[in-house]
């Protein structure tokens, strides 16, 4: 099998550089190691930033997104009790959507109906090699063993997943850092506690009140490492959120639990993103804490620019586009790196944390709470403004 563009990983970022490409007249052929009703149901992320949703909607699958995304122009800090509105939009001219991956998900592969290219259930993707003119891979396709050879191979599978893993290990550098503890995420069939996101950090640790529709709440709460998807009741996450994000007021309204998955706080960054003509792309190339939402927001960014680049290629032969993807996502990956992890330092307190690194949070709080330079600078990064 011959095609121009081999896509690795029918997650947001496989399935939107397939269709910007498709829209530029270049066709593809998708590798997805689950099945369709697998991914359409995978709940993970949930803010869209402004950039993100622009791309969306010229991918021609922002209509849902549209009527049914919930656009936000601040959020809440719960500081110790003490409430403080971040008026992002304001701030740095643009807004945020609540508005599922699944669902960006679901939309992507609805708009291409019923254009083939798109395989699901290829669990033995093996990339046997990558020139400087193209790649060969193997996997079995409706159940025959195939060989395809392509032009370019855009690795979109994720941070287990195989295209990385092309790279020779000589040439390959991962930069990471783990953090000393989880995130519990929880879906509720439960109205969110306020119309907007509440960042909550107290003593007991912090929590994340945010949401899907006006009916789902999503929520999430700081818990050790190690600590695994099942380990406490209903009951004892409920108390637990209630106790974070109202001071134990049972003002926090609670419904089924849904759905649960435990995140392990992490940051991660593959150097190089190129190699050849093997292209990185999304969390197959980093990864970040979730603190800031930034995950799928440079997935998103991460596709664009390389259908830009793929673009250019074959439609004016340009190599230049293709030459500056490497340092523009790794530039980006960068920033949403650094965001990330300095919301992810201000919120949550580590385990034996010294005073001395408590005092510090609490200034930088102060500061972000009282300068509104410092503020703007927040929001611009929040709302992915600072990344463009
Ligand atoms: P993915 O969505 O991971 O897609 C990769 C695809 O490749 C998958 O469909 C996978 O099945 C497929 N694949 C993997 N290996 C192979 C293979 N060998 N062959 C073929 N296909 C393969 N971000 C946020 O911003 N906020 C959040 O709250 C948040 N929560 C998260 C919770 C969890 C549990 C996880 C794992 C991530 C979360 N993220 C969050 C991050 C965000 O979801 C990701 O950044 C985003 O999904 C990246 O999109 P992607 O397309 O690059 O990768
Ligand atoms: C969500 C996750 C986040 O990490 C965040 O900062 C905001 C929202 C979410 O899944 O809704």
């Amino acid at each position: 099998l011959r095609t121009p563009v081999c896509i690795i990983g029918a997650g947001p970022s496989g399935l939107l550089l397939s269709r910007l490409l498709k829209l530029n007249g270049i066709d593809s052929l998708v590798l997805e190691r689950r099945s369709r009703a697998y991914v359409e149901k995978r709940v993970r992320a949930g803010l869209l930033e402004e950039g993100t949703v622009r791309t969306l909607r010229a991918a021609g699958a922002a209509d849902r997104l549209d009527r049914e995304g919930l656009v936000h122009e601040g959020f809440e800090w719960r500081l110790d009790g003490e409430h403080h509105r971040m008026p992002f939009a304001e701030l740095s001219g643009a807004a945020v959507w609540m508005y599922g991956q699944q669902e960006v998900v679901k939309d992507l592969i609805a708009v291409r109906e019923d254009e083939p290219g798109l395989h699901f259930g290829v669990e033995d993707v093996s990339v046997d090699a990558v020139t400087g003119d193209g790649a060969l891979l193997h996997c079995t396709l409706d159940g025959r063993p195939t060989e395809i050879a392509c032009e370019f191979l855009a690795g979109c599978d994720g941070f287990h997943g195989v295209s990385r893993r092309a790279i020779p290990a000589g040439k390959l550098t991962g930069h990471s850092r783990t953090y000393p503890f989880s995130w519990l995420g929880v879906l509720a069939a439960a109205p969110p506690m306020s119309p907007e996101l509440v960042y909550a950090v107290s003593g007991h640790g912090f929590a994340l009140s945010s949401m899907r529709s006006h009916t789902v709440s999503r929520l999430y709460l700081q818990v050790p490492p190690g600590e695994r998807a099942g380990d406490r009741s209903d009951e004892a996450i409920w108390r637990e959120l209630d106790f974070r994000l109202t001071g134990g007021t049972g003002a926090l309204p609670t419904g089924e639990i849904l759905e649960r998955v435990l995140v392990p706080l992490r940051g991660f960054v593959a150097e190089p993103v190129q190699y050849r003509r093997l292209f990185l792309v999304g969390d197959a190339a980093h990864i970040v804490p979730p603190s800031a939402a930034k995950g799928l927001n440079l997935a998103v960014a991460d596709a664009r620019l390389l259908a830009e680049a793929l673009s250019s290629w074959y439609g004016q032969g340009r190599r230049a586009d293709l030459d500056a993807y490497a340092p523009t996502a790794l530039r980006r990956a960068w920033l949403g790196q650094e965001f990330s992890e300095a919301m992810t330092s201000l919120l949550h307190e580590a385990p034996d944390e010294e005073p001395y690194s408590r005092r510090l949070r609490r200034a930088r709080f102060a500061h972000l709470l009282s300068s509104e330079a410092e503020a703007r600078n927040f929001a611009e990064q929040y709302t992915g403004v600072a990344r463009r």
